[in-house]
């Protein structure tokens, strides 16, 4: 019950015959109005028909490809995202880079050394999709066994480009560019050319946790899809390739990368005072809205970003005292419980802003005042790798979780600075 009001606040705060229904439908009981909610909040913009292709194209794990057929040139029966390479290097290049080709990197790789067949299965459907990337499948009976198709190389290169492209050898992807005429049939066949690659529903079967898993105050745990069809951008046509594949790159930017986020919000500083002298009163405001991302700002519970505001002394270091402040932009879960609770959720929704006041008497010892946006895309992760590393350096997988931990760190990064200086008394130089 609590649940569907909580939806209900949430929903109603920006659609009003939202509300109606779901107050109408509180009564016959939270579980249902839930579904029902979810179902009102996608009619309109959801491609019902790419939703419907997408279930039978997204079956996981991804049916094996048998036998490569034998009119195929050689390097294109392999699975491999290195056979795709010989021929379409420009998606390849980008591939590398980007990290749907990291998917089972060390974080997973590393909690994988302690998990049954079954447990692994619930992550690969995301990571690593394809039957032939499965260690172990469920036979008739419910038993899990080792698969005799499972290629570990493959299931190192984590989303490959057979998992989205291919079915049973046959490739499938977007129609082709006008004027354009096709030569793919004499090398591996005539390939399947649908629209549903341009949708969002393509990318909704990892991207968006189904309505009936876990309900946290009203929201599923991995959001996406649901946020982004409450945004104008399905009406403008803008899906998630728009944005995280423009002109077809195969990068997937995303917010481990600074260029990515910073086109994806605005930053603006105000000040009281723009010479700020040390003894007076001074308000500084720094504000974040988000201006082009296509869903929350973050989307998931994993990234956290900073908004802060400091007086720094000469040396660059924050002025000892109450001369600091910080806000939170993240949602923040309680896994401590069953079903997880949710501790806060401050991320910024399309259109929306959401804003830093510091309001301080300038300390003798501040050269200048900092204000600065840090964003943290793993948070989450570096939490959850510390905990479980605690078990030991012999514990199965803690090589590579160390890794983990550290790469997490390394995503860290400065979104955002400027630095007011404060002007000095007189007689009080550096000279
Ligand atoms: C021996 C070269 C070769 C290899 C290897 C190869 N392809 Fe292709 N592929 C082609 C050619 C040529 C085309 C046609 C391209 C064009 O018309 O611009 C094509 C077309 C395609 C298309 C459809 C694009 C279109 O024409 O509409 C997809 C998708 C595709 N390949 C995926 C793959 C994947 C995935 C792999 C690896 C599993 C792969 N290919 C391996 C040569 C190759
Ligand atoms: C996460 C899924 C995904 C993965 C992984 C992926 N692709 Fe694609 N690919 C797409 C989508 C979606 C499109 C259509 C993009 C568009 O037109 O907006 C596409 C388009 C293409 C095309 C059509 C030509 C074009 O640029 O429009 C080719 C060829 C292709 N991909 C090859 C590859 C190869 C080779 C790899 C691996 C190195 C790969 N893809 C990995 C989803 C994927
Ligand atoms: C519904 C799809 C889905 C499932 C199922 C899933 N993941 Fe993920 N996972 C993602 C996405 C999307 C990201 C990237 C977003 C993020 O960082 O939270 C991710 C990120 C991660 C990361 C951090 C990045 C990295 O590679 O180090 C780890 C670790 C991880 N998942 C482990 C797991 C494990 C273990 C399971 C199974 C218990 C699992 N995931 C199940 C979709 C999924
Ligand atoms: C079969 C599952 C699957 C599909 C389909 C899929 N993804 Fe992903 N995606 C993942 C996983 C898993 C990760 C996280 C990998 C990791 O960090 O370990 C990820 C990561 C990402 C990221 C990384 C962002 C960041 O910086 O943290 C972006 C952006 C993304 N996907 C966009 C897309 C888009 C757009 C599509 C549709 C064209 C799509 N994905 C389709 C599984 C998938
Ligand atoms: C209007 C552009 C736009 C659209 C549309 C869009 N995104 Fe994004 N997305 C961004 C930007 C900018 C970021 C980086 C900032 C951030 O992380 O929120 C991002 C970040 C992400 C991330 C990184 C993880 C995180 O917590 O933010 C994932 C995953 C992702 N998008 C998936 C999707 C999927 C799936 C869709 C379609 C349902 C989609 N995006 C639609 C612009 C867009």
């Amino acid at each position: 019950m609590a649940v569907a009001e909580a939806s209900a606040k949430r929903d109603g705060a920006r659609t009003p015959w939202r509300l109606v229904i779901t107050l109408t439908l509180v009564v016959a009981g939270a579980v249902v109005s839930l579904v029902l909610v979810a179902a009102g909040a996608e009619s309109g913009n959801v491609n019902a028909k790419a939703d419907q292709w997408q279930i039978s194209y997204w079956k996981k794990p991804i049916p094996a490809q048998g036998r490569a057929p034998e009119n195929y040139l050689k390097p294109a029966r392999g699975l491999l995202p290195e056979n795709c390479g010989a021929c379409h290097a420009a998606q390849y290049e980008d591939w590398k880079q980007s990290i749907h080709s990291k998917a089972m990197g060390p974080g997973v790789a590393g909690q994988f050394l302690t998990m049954e067949f079954s447990g692994q299965a619930a992550c690969l459907k995301c990571h690593a999709p394809m039957t032939e990337q499965w260690g172990g499948l469920r036979s008739d009976d419910g038993q899990w066994r080792a698969n005799s198709a499972f290629n570990a190389q493959l299931q190192s290169r984590g989303m490959v480009c057979s998992a989205c492209h291919l079915r049973g050898h046959k490739r499938h992807g977007p129609p082709l560019p006008p004027g354009k005429t096709p030569v793919s049939q004499a090398v591996h066949g005539e390939p399947f050319r649908t629209e549903f690659f341009r949708a969002s529903e393509f990318c909704k079967g990892c991207h968006q946790h189904p309505a009936s898993s876990m309900i946290i105050n009203g929201k599923t745990v991995e959001n996406t899809y649901r946020e982004w069809l409450d945004t104008p951008y399905p009406s403008q046509g803008k899906s998630c390739q728009s944005c995280h594949m423009p002109g077809g790159r195969h990068l997937w930017k995303g917010i481990h990368d600074p260029g990515m986020t910073r086109a994806g919000v605005s930053i603006f500083t105000s000040l009281s005072n723009e010479q700020p002298k040390v003894g007076e009163e001074i308000e500084a405001r720094l504000t974040l809205t988000n201006t082009g991302t296509g869903h929350a700002f973050p989307t998931y519970p994993t990234p956290a970003v900073y908004l802060k505001a400091a007086f720094l002394d000469k040396v660059g270091a924050v002025v000892p005292g109450n001369f600091h402040k910080e806000k939170i932009i993240q949602r923040s879960l309680d896994m401590s419980v069953y079903p997880w609770g949710e501790k806060f959720d401050t991320r910024v929704l399309p259109g929306e802003s959401v804003s830093l006041n510091f309001r301080r008497r300038v300390p003798a010892a501040a050269a200048s005042l900092y204000l600065w946006v840090w964003v943290e895309p793993d948070n989450f992760y570096t939490g959850f790798y510390r905990s479980f590393l605690k078990r030991g350096k012999d514990f199965p997988g803690a090589e590579q979780l160390s890794q983990a931990l550290q790469n997490s760190l390394d995503s860290q990064y400065l979104l955002f600075s400027r630095t007011v200086p404060i002007e000095q008394p007189v007689g009080r130089g550096y000279h």
